[in-house]
């Protein structure tokens, strides 16, 4: 098969299954003893090991079982009032969404979308999208490191500048980020960054990191950890430790991912896949003569066409053309529908080759035609 949608659940090596598994042998072997005496320095020594290859201290990050539960546990954290507004893009996650309308709607407070619309022609497209939508009442932004349908890289740098100016917290969603960017956190400089190890990183899957800035004060007002348990009222981030009994295995086998990675190379890794997605992007643009969704420059490991002459596109439509390429050409691939537009994402991995987008090209303008 091609499979050419690392994005949407990554994809584990068998050596970071194997760590997994001796862990869960450790476990099982002597509950009493790993739960309460080997568990919480492993669990730290991890999260040091994480922190280090995103410039963070260890104290400064939690491990959650995915972005969406970091995201949770930062967005119902939140004190809003009726007046107040969150803002986020409008190439959000739409579960991400979902939790900011479900705090909104408790509170009374108002999400606001910045029309960023598709395609994008450059950075100051996002950032003005942002500035048009932020007012006096603006008490959060949430910004996709990379957005999801879009495979944008967004402007992270100068939105967080743009918050810092009207004195707004910000909630960085970086499912994609970690492993696919080269990243330092306190250089960033959000408020918060929950980060995805199971996608980019090839870690297993439930493992996921919150990382809240120590420079931040805002960072640690009222976070709590989204399920309460004996941890209750430790300081970040000994409430996120534990939050009841659960299978530790994959945020402990966070480090034989990192390891894999260190000794593959970092840098080479991200090129490679870059180089890959990008090709990718730009045989499948010729192949049905569609746009890119935004600029080279803004693309890393995932690029995405916009399918043309399709408006009003549905993801039941998306869900058919992948369906299709699965069943007659066993190849994977994202086809998600943003804001009416039907996108072809491909990502690139480490397990990928270029003949795999060529093969994507072939079938692709015919797959098309029969939806
Ligand atoms: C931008 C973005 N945010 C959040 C998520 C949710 O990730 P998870 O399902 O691991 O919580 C995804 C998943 O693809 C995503 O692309």
């Amino acid at each position: 098969m091609a499979f050419l949608n690392h994005g949407s659940f990554g994809a584990t090596p068998r050596r970071v299954l194997a760590a997994q598994d001796r862990c869960r042998l450790a476990m099982e072997r002597q509950p009493m003893r790993f739960m309460m005496e080997e568990l919480p320095a492993a669990l730290r020594s991890a999260a040091t090991d994480l922190a280090s290859f995103v410039g963070a201290g260890g104290e400064d990050l939690a491990f959650v079982e995915n972005t969406t539960t970091g995201v949770n546990a930062i967005l119902r954290s939140l004190r809003l009032g009726t007046s107040d507004e969150v803002v986020t893009g409008d190439h959000v996650y739409p579960a991400v969404l979902k939790t900011l309308e479900y705090v909104c709607r408790r509170s009374g407070a108002q999400v606001r979308l910045a029309p960023i619309s598709l395609p994008v022609m450059g950075p100051e497209q996002v950032v003005q999208a942002y500035a048009s939508v932020i007012t006096p009442a603006t008490r959060l932004l949430v910004i996709d490191h990379v957005a999801s349908g879009s495979a944008l890289v967004q402007p992270v740098r100068a939105l967080v500048a743009l918050a810092e100016r009207h004195g707004v917290p910000v909630l960085v969603d970086g499912a994609h980020g970690l492993g696919m960017l080269p990243l330092d956190l306190p250089k960033l400089g959000a408020t918060w960054y929950v980060a995805n190890c199971h996608k980019w990183l090839c870690a297993p899957k439930g493992s996921a990191m919150l990382w809240a800035n120590p420079d931040d004060a805002r960072s640690l007002v009222d976070l709590h950890a989204p399920v309460i348990s004996h941890g209750f009222d430790e300081p970040f981030p000994a409430e996120f430790d534990w939050t009841g009994t659960r299978d530790f295995s994959a945020w402990l086998a966070v480090s034989e991912a990192l390891a894999m990675r260190r000794e593959l190379g970092d840098e080479e890794v991200r090129a490679h896949n870059n180089r890959l997605a990008r090709d990718g992007g730009r045989i499948l643009a010729e192949s049905i003569g569609g746009v890119p969704a935004g600029p080279e420059s803004m693309t890393a490991s995932m690029s995405a066409v916009l399918v043309p002459g399709i408006e009003g596109a549905t993801q039941a439509l998306g869900d058919r053309l992948r369906a299709l390429l699965w069943a007659e050409h066993r190849i994977e691939v994202a086809v998600p529908a943003i804001l009416g537009r039907l996108t072809v994402r491909v990502s690139g991995q480490i397990y990928n080759e270029p003949a795999e987008y060529e093969r994507l090209a072939a079938v692709l303008p015919g797959c098309l035609a029969r939806l």
